[in-house]
């Protein structure tokens, strides 16, 4: 599939990834699931780039869960150590292709090196004007919508914040994706057909596109049929099909 094969006018805004089955593809390869993280990481440069060149706002990239903590320690090294490797080697490219850099998660958990790495990143392409690209990190949405709620409940107590005024856009505003909208497409790769704890209250109503292939599989191909499976798709939003029509 071609970019040209995508039309302009009903792109997503934002998509977001979860990045799935990097070690059982190396599995079947006979290989250390560690090759399987390399791997994927050409996937990140591909999809990066065909996400920009089609011009996508938005993607943030599920690469480490706050789960992902329980992996044997080797793997969760190895990990860092790639996340580390792949921010210093790719940021000048990023930076070229005006792409902007965030961070979503507990940034306080990851190690230094990873935090000073990343914050050089984000400081770096801070004025951007490309795509916005967003890791999520030591993520998870149960650990997001708490701490959304413990800042809230402390300013209710601290009487700067009624509680009768909390409504969607409070509660958005105390979100680690306040400044991005909600994404509109949610791709999950390797065939799991689940969540894994991934922005709950962001998805509320993205299309969910799930697919068999691996994610070092993943590339600019699938990542625009992806995105052309999308524009296929009818969004009612409660509403019924006619309503739909009658606006476009
Ligand atoms: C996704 O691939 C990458 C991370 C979660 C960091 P996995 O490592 O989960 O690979 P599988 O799902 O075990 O094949
Ligand atoms: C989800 O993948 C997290 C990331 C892709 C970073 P996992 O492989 O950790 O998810 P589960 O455990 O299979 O649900
Ligand atoms: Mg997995």
């Amino acid at each position: 599939m071609q970019p040209e094969a995508i039309d302009k006018r009903s792109l997503p805004q934002h998509v977001a990834i979860i990045m799935d089955g990097n070690g059982r593809w190396a599995k079947e390869r006979g290989q250390d699931r560690i090759y399987g993280h390399h791997e994927g990481v050409i996937s990140v440069r591909d999809v990066v780039a065909v996400a920009g060149e089609i011009g996508i706002q938005y993607l943030t990239l599920y690469a480490f869960s706050t789960e992902n903590w329980n992996r044997p320690k080797a793997e969760v090294d190895a990990l860092m150590e790639l996340l580390v490797a792949t921010i210093r080697k790719e940021v000048d490219e990023l930076h070229k292709k005006n792409v902007r850099m965030h961070v979503i998660g507990d940034f306080a958990a990851l190690p230094e090196i990873c935090q000073k790495e990343m914050q050089e990143a984000i400081d770096i392409t801070a004025n951007n004007t490309g795509l916005n690209l967003i890791l999520a990190l030591s993520y998870s949405a149960k650990w997001e919508i708490l701490n959304a709620v413990k800042a809230i409940a402390q300013k209710a107590k601290e009487g700067v914040l009624n509680p009768d005024d909390i409504d969607e856009t409070v509660f958005h505003s105390h979100l680690c994706t306040h400044r991005f909208p909600d994404p509109e497409l949610m791709i999950r790769t390797s065939g799991e057909s689940r969540i894994s704890n991934f922005l709950l209250y962001q998805l509320a109503y993205s299309e969910l596109y799930f697919t068999p292939t691996h994610w070092p599989d993943f590339r600019r191909a699938q990542f625009l049929q992806a995105i052309a499976d999308y524009q296929q798709r009818e969004r009612r939003f409660g509403m019924i099909s006619e309503q739909i029509q009658s606006t476009k």
